[in-house]
């Protein structure tokens, strides 16, 4: 199979387990993600795919060749760690050229491709300038241009990102994955912002807490059908509910009940569940309704950040919180009695 294959992966450091059981596939070409809280293995399966560390049990595969042993600098892979790692008393020009010096490459030749590397990161014209001379974004740019120069198989980047200020942090994240789609190189990107790696990969695997990889998938799968509780919690924000199954189509909520669409499978009547609702899916109705999939309550706090209104219910002591956009703006007044209304296409059942 062509790609990077991981195939039970752990590392441990002493008694740290730092890395769990992890298998995966990136296919070639695509933009991944690993996502998850610190300390959860992301940097440490970031340094075991560049040959940093070595897994103390599994397998590394790329396009069907055994790597788990290789030497890092056999693997030709272009790595931007979050330090950068530039050398701050060399010139642009100088820091790209190293890498290229270490491969051989000719002076001739070194001197077009720094310029070719240079016009991909938009720094044309940059080749003389110290680094202690560049932007916090500009010397992003050098540090991509210089892991970019080897041509790498693929390309690895641990929080690359993380020491900018939003606003150039959001510009980079564009450019970075244009930079890839044109260069259409395998890239995996180490974060723990989980609005960055959903706004650019084709690929989210998402890391807990016990260092183990929770679930792969587009963005749009991670966030619409979250498998489990950790995820639907990590990944933007959920209302999780907490029940049970009883039957059917059928949760119970405290006195309430839920009729849901998608169950996980083999489930028994009576197993605890906690049922995911993303807040832009909850519809607020004013007054009070009885029935199916509603939790009437009263409304606790309402927040209006411009582009979007959140309101808190409090449903029974059950927050329920709900987002729209200014036009579809509930006609309800902080106190006023409301009832949250779920439909069953949005509730996402998990197991407790
Ligand atoms: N060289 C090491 N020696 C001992 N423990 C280590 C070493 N490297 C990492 N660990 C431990 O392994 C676990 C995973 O660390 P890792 O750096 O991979 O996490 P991370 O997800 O990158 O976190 P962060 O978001 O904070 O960078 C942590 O508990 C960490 O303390
Ligand atoms: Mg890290």
């Amino acid at each position: 199979m062509s790609g990077l294959i991981l195939e039970e992966i752990d590392k441990n450091f002493g008694s740290v387990i730092a890395v769990q059981d992890v298998s995966l596939h990136l296919p070639h070409g695509r933009f991944v993600c690993f996502l998850g809280p610190s300390g959860c293995g992301k940097t440490t399966l970031l340094r075991l795919i560049a040959g940093l560390e070595k897994p103390s049990r599994g397998s590394i595969m790329l396009d069907g060749e055994v790597i788990t042993h290789q030497p890092a600098h056999q693997r030709n892979f272009g790595m931007v760690f979050q330090s950068l790692a530039l050398f701050p008393h060399l010139t642009v020009g100088e820091n790209i050229a190293y890498s290229l010096r270490v491969r051989k490459v000719g002076k001739t030749a070194r001197r077009q491709r720094i310029e070719e590397l240079l016009n991909l990161v938009r720094l044309s014209g940059f080749t003389d300038r110290h680094i202690s001379q560049l932007s916090g974004g500009q010397r992003q740019r050098v540090a991509m241009a210089r892991a970019l120069a080897i041509e790498p198989r693929l390309f690895l980047l641990d929080e690359p990102l993380s020491a900018l200020d939003a606003k150039l942090r959001e510009d980079m994240q564009v450019e970075l994955r244009m930079l890839q789609q044109r260069l259409k190189v395998t890239t995996v990107l180490v974060t723990h912002d989980q609005r960055e790696a959903m706004t650019m990969s084709d690929l989210v695997v998402v890391m807990g807490t016990d260092n183990r990889v929770h679930q792969v998938g587009s963005p749009l799968e991670i966030y619409r059908n979250p498998l489990d509780t950790f995820v639907a919690d990590f990944i933007g924000t959920s209302n999780l509910l907490e029940g049970f199954f009883s039957g059917s189509q059928k949760i119970t909520i405290g006195d309430r009940r839920l009729i849901v669409e998608d169950l996980p499978e083999n489930l028994s009547p009576g197993t605890p569940v906690t049922v995911s609702v993303r807040p832009e899916d909850i519809h607020v109705l004013p007054g009070i309704e009885e029935g199916d999939n509603r939790l009437p309550g009263q409304v606790s706090f309402i927040r209006d950040v411009g582009s979007s209104v959140e309101v808190y219910l409090d449903c029974a002591g059950l927050q329920v919180i709900s987002q729209s956009t200014p036009k579809g703006r509930p006609a309800v007044k902080q106190g006023e009695e409301a009832t949250a209304f779920l439909p069953a296409a949005a509730c996402a059942v998990l197991r407790s």
